[in-house]
């Protein structure tokens, strides 16, 4: 099965967005991933609302937003007004992160739960029958352009185990350091969306490498 591609928009051009949105439509990528960063729960501030909604605009794609925020239930139904697809929350950012999945399903928005590289996916054991995505963080949060955790392939197998053996929807998304290289095995381990910004955003033909990522295969 060909990967689900989701660009990182943190790392396009802010000056230029408008274009930059019209080439993710142009292009194989299937949805938009969006790093919302608040300067607490992550060292570095990304943007918010008034630029999201600035996406949406010309976005032809679903949204999946990355919430890198503290006390993200205070926010969720107006990411979900933004025009949020998949609202993804840090599990190390929630007392209650099961009453956080139901306030972001009860949105109509997919639900997704982010975990950092130290946390561990046995973890999830509790509510991954309730998630539409588990986002692997392969860098620590914060920041474009990091170098891919290794560790990572590991923790894909241990969360594949775990949604096969509780008969789960889960897609398994991984985000940070994906290239053309670590790609293959990535989607081997059982990876099912890659998202990329630099690697796509720094190259010389987004268009093209989006759609190398697309066939990257097994
Ligand atoms: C990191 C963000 C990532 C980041 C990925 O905190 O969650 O989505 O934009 O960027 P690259 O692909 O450059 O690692
Ligand atoms: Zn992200």
């Amino acid at each position: 099965m060909r990967p689900i591609i989701a660009p990182s928009v943190l790392a396009s051009d802010f000056a230029n967005l408008q274009s930059e949105v019209e080439m993710l439509n142009k292009s194989q990528a299937d949805w938009l991933h969006i790093d919302i960063m608040d300067g607490r729960f992550v060292p570095n501030i990304s943007f918010g609302f008034p630029v999201m909604e600035a996406i949406k605009k010309y976005a032809q794609k679903p949204m999946d937003v990355h919430l890198m925020i503290v006390e993200p239930e205070l926010y969720i139904e107006r990411f979900r007004e933004a025009g949020a697809e998949t609202i993804t929350v840090h599990i190390e950012a929630c007392n209650h992160l099961h009453r956080t999945i139901q306030q972001i399903k009860a949105t109509g928005a997919k639900a997704g739960v982010a975990v950092n590289p130290h946390t561990s996916v046995q973890l999830l054991d509790d509510v991954i029958e309730d998630l539409d995505l588990v986002c692997l963080m392969s860098v620590n949060p914060g920041f474009g352009g990091q170098k891919f955790i290794q560790n990572t392939y590991r923790k894909i197998e241990a969360l594949k185990n775990l949604i096969i053996s509780r008969n789960s929807n889960a897609l398994i998304e991984i985000d940070g350091g994906v290239n053309e290289n670590n790609a293959p095995q990535l989607l081997q381990k059982g990876a099912d969306v890659l998202v990329a910004g630099s690697f796509v955003f720094s190259s010389a033909d987004p268009i093209q490498t989006i759609a190398n990522l697309k066939k990257s295969s097994i």
